[in-house]
């Protein structure tokens, strides 16, 4: 046998494409070469995979070795085909048996010594190999995490001798999976730190019952920081194909938390100063961006304003469709990004206008000129839009402590049942079934239309409302959608109303 072929994976976006390792042995002079649209590190590969067959004891084959990535118009990275040419250079040269190699597929980075080395992507790839049938083996390192895919089968091999050994069947690996693990009892912060604010605390529960986006407007140190990083403790733990969706992101984006916190809600909170790659993601080898990485979770932008206007307003389209498309001359690459976006801001650049004590000096255009950082289209894609005032001496140090996240988020959980009972969450009800889902009497309907005048609201924005409305009913388990609840909703379109 001459030419071997073994199966492996690429990775571009959130596809995991097949890629065919083909080896030649042959005569003539001695010659490593690797083709196919391999990058550096892939080239690099052939250093790796001499100096680890020749630490584990094996002879590298004499004459010209070529290897072969196919399909070859497929960008190809990183390490993880060091193992499968290793394979391919032993199964060439007549070391290993070729039938054994069939069905499954082989990842991860070789050090010189042999050992496997860790890759990133471990978890799609291995949500691909196993839609297509195939058991895996990968690196011990990546064992856990590529075996929580369901059905799938899957080994992880300490060294290229683990495998060497396995193939020859001297000493089988172990092909197996686990399941995901029920959540860990929450343990971030929780909401009954927060004094006071019932009305920020309200709009975090609406919030967090129908998956709505929130702005937090108010001078410093009011609490608004504080109450977003709260979010995540009142919303239920992910569901098994949420988890690992968001886990297969996050596992392209090299920070991967341990299998025991796929199931919390991922919170990202980008610094101001985050350019517009690191917010929606691209590159050269596209990676996602953060807004990608809270896929399922919150992306917090705390001093919204404050963030560069392109990156803003980049956000407009993943905000209305929850995925985003990096075209890249090879091909596209596509990141899911259906994240709950908390922002914050000061309602002026000293931060204190409309403050009771009076020290905001903003000439009335400098404040106009800071709220207008966030253009209307932006403002119009979020739902609430919540003041935040500063705290009275008062309730700070003398309220009793407000709920905690535990009873809020059980109250959230029932409401979130309703919606999903109802085919999804009241954030993304289609304009098409707003009808259906949100029944209101004849009364409400004519105050809304007055409403809607009266602010001028957008298409756009009406939606949002009745969104709203929809998930302040659930809330409170009722069926239609009265004046109660349009009036609470229509109080949390501030922005639409020229309010700073
Ligand atoms: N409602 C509150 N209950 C208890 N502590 C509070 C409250 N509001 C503010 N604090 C205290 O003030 C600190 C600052 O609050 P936080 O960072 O949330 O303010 P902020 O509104 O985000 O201000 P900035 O506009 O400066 O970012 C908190 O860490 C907390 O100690
Ligand atoms: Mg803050």
């Amino acid at each position: 046998m001459t030419v071997a072929t073994i199966l492996s994976r690429a990775q571009f976006g959130m596809d995991s494409p097949p890629v065919r390792v083909d080896v030649h042995v042959g005569g003539g002079l001695p010659q490593f070469s690797i083709v196919g649209l391999a990058a550096t590190a892939v080239r690099e590969s052939r250093d790796r995979v001499r100096a680890a067959l020749v630490s584990t004891g094996f002879r590298f084959p004499d004459g010209r070795v070529t290897v072969n990535l196919s399909p070859a118009d497929l960008p190809k990275e990183g390490g993880r085909f060091d193992l499968a040419v290793a394979l391919g250079v032993l199964a060439a040269a007549g070391s290993l048996p070729q039938e054994r190699l069939a069905g499954c597929e082989f990842f991860g980075e070789l050090s010189l010594a042999g050992e496997l080395r860790p890759f990133h992507g471990a978890l799609p790839a291995c949500l691909h190999a196993t839609r297509e049938g195939h058991a895996v083996v990968v690196p011990a390192a990546n064992e856990r995490e590529a075996g929580v895919v369901r059905d799938a089968r899957v080994a992880g091999a300490r060294g290229l001798l683990d495998v060497c050994l396995h193939l020859r069947g001297e000493r089988p690996l172990a092909f197996g999976c686990g399941t995901l693990v029920p959540p860990p009892a929450y343990r971030g912060v929780d909401l009954a730190d927060v004094r006071g604010q019932a009305d920020a605390r309200r709009a975090l529960e609406v919030a967090a019952a129908g998956g709505h986006s929130l702005l937090f407007i108010g001078p410093p140190g009011a609490g608004k920081s504080m109450l977003a990083a709260r979010l995540p403790g009142i919303l239920p733990p992910l569901a098994d194909d949420e988890a690992l969706e968001a886990a297969s992101v996050q596992s392209l984006g090299r920070d991967l938390p341990p299998v025991e916190h796929w199931r919390l809600r991922p919170f990202r909170a980008p610094h101001h100063t985050t350019s517009a790659i690191a917010l929606i993601g691209g590159g050269g080898r596209p990676r996602p961006g953060e807004i990608s990485l809270a896929h399922h979770g919150v992306l917090f932008l705390d001093e919204f304003p404050e963030f560069a206007r392109d990156v803003l307003e980049a956000l407009r389209e993943p905000l209305e469709t929850g995925c985003v498309h990096i075209s890249r001359a090879a091909r596209q690459a596509s990141f899911p990004a259906r994240f709950q976006l908390v922002a914050a801001m000061n309602p002026c650049p000293c931060g204190y206008h409309g403050d009771e004590s009076g020290r905001c000096r903003c000439p009335r255009a400098f404040v106009e000129r800071y709220v207008g950082r966030i253009s209307g289209p932006l403002v119009d894609r979020i739902d609430l839009h919540v003041p935040v005032a500063r705290l009275k001496y008062a309730s700070l140090g003398g309220a009793a402590p407000g709920e905690s996240s535990a009873v809020v988020a059980a109250r959230v959980a029932a409401a979130r049942e309703r919606q999903l009972a109802r085919g999804g969450l009241n954030a993304a009800l289609a304009p098409a079934v707003l009808e259906d889902a949100v029944r209101m009497p004849a009364d409400t309907r004519r105050l809304f239309g007055v409403a809607v005048e009266k602010f001028g609201l957008s298409a756009r924005s009406c939606h949002r409302v009745l969104r709203v409305a929809r998930t302040i009913a659930d809330l409170a388990g009722v069926d239609d959608v009265g004046n109660v609840e349009v009036g609470e909703a229509l109080r949390y379109r501030r922005l639409d109303r020229g309010g700073g």
